[in-house]
């Protein structure tokens, strides 16, 4: 790294306006201490999709997975209640549930036997009897803030968090409640890149949809996409067309349709695609500084039949070769970031307005989770303050006007 952490940290410039803007430097996406930062302040105090409410049915039944490093369980209780802890055992912190998902009448450790009730109380302790101001009341399973957009089931590890609804609110005016739309597979990737290129290339306002995706290309009106930015949200959506023969891909045509596709993205790392009668949610988890995976879950909403199977085949197939696209640009991203060459990039004013918010977002929060806005060099006063963002709702599309002139190349 160039300089160190907070060095790097303070050259991205929060405040600069778009066309002014340059892009967080390559270091963000390289370094391990980016990297350990991110994990603590972003993905530690952020609302994370966990699991799905149709895997957490019946009381007893549980979901374990891993965030980011940070291992949490969610259980539905006797009496109905989702309920979310970390999942580690007070004794001698191991993983108290292993299984991915299942059922549990207890929760018992398998290293000393610890068994906790289904909601984290600890039932037993074996052999602890005379250990001094030892209290089984005290030493619970550690809960979890937990809430839910539909289906989709969210935990967020911070102290008091925002609530989910007020976060997502932006989303859920413009996406609804997600009603009627069932589960058909989720896939995983594992990619050579920093989390972080994921979500640009998520973001980038359909820039790079023309030269990456044909099939997709052949059903989105292009000059009509739009990207709006909303909170710790955004939302890009563009009209849908029939293809024409000049598409020489039309093989998203059957199942991206509608009028409108609409996609939709959450602070850090949650993205949701929405077609007429499809659906998938991606959430892109960094397992290290150039390696990420990407969950991507299917959903459709026909009525179950024949139909609905191949259309929810298809639409799954149709994704995953998006998907495949993508994998190749980001990998080459990190390559490149990688490269002694690469600093800083610019921003399109007409496209890229959602991944400068997205680096405004990351940069506040890691600048006031790190005392960098409170540092040494910061004018007296500026102590505890948060970076202020200049615009909370933004937008950019066609109807926009554009500046007639290009950026200057920095
Ligand atoms: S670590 Fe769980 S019982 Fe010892
Ligand atoms: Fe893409």
């Amino acid at each position: 790294m160039p300089g160190t952490f907070h060095e790097e940290l303070k050259r991205f410039d929060v405040s600069l306006p778009l066309a002014r803007a340059r892009t967080i430097p390559s270091s963000w996406y390289c370094d391990p201490e980016f990297d350990a930062a991110e994990r603590r302040s972003v993905f530690g105090e952020t609302w994370q999709l966990a699991a799905r409410s149709d895997q957490l049915e019946a009381p007893g039944s549980f979901v374990a997975t891993s965030i980011a490093g940070e291992s949490v369980l969610i259980v539905r209780d006797e009496g109905g209640l989702l309920r979310a802890f970390f999942n580690v055992c007070r004794h001698r912190a191991a993983c108290v549930v292993t299984e991915p998902e299942g059922t549990a009448r207890r929760l018992r450790c398998r290293y000393h036997g610890w068994t906790y009730d289904l909601a984290g109380r600890l039932l037993g302790a074996p052999e602890f009897e005379g250990v001094a101001d030892f209290r089984r009341d005290d030493n619970g399973l550690v809960p979890v803030a937990i809430d839910r957009w539909g289906q989709l089931v969210f935990v967020n590890f911070g102290h008091r968090p925002r609530a989910l609804s007020e976060v997502l609110a932006p989303l859920r005016e413009k996406m609804g409640t997600l009603a009627g739309l069932r589960f058909v597979e989720q896939r995983s990737y594992e990619l050579a890149c920093n989390w972080k290129v994921f979500v640009d290339n998520y973001l980038d306002g359909g820039y790079h949809v023309n030269s990456v995706h044909p099939s997709l290309a052949s059903v989105l009106q292009y000059a009509q996409y739009r990207t709006e930015c909303m909170g710790l949200t955004s939302l890009q959506s563009s009209p849908l067309r029939a293809p024409t023969p000049k598409h020489a891909d039309r093989s998203a045509s059957s199942v991206r349709v509608g009028e409108t596709a609409l996609y939709g993205w959450a602070f850090p790392n949650f993205m949701v695609n929405l077609y007429s009668g499809a659906m998938d949610t991606n959430v892109v988890l960094p397992l290290g500084p150039d390696r990420c995976r990407v969950d991507i879950a299917f959903y459709i909403s026909r009525p179950a039949g024949p139909d609905a199977g191949a259309f929810a085949a298809e639409s799954v197939e149709v994704g995953h070769r998006i998907q495949l696209e993508d994998v190749g640009v980001c990998e080459d991203v990190q390559r490149g970031l990688a490269s002694k060459s690469y600093d800083t990039g610019r921003y399109s004013v007409r496209r890229e307005v959602a991944v400068h918010h997205f680096h405004q977002l990351l940069a506040a929060r890691l600048r006031d989770t790190n005392q960098v806005a409170a540092g040494a060099d910061a004018p007296s006063g500026t102590a505890g303050k948060k970076t202020p963002l200049p615009n909370s709702r933004r937008g950019r599309g066609a109807a926009n006007p554009q500046p007639s002139r290009a950026p200057r190349k920095g």
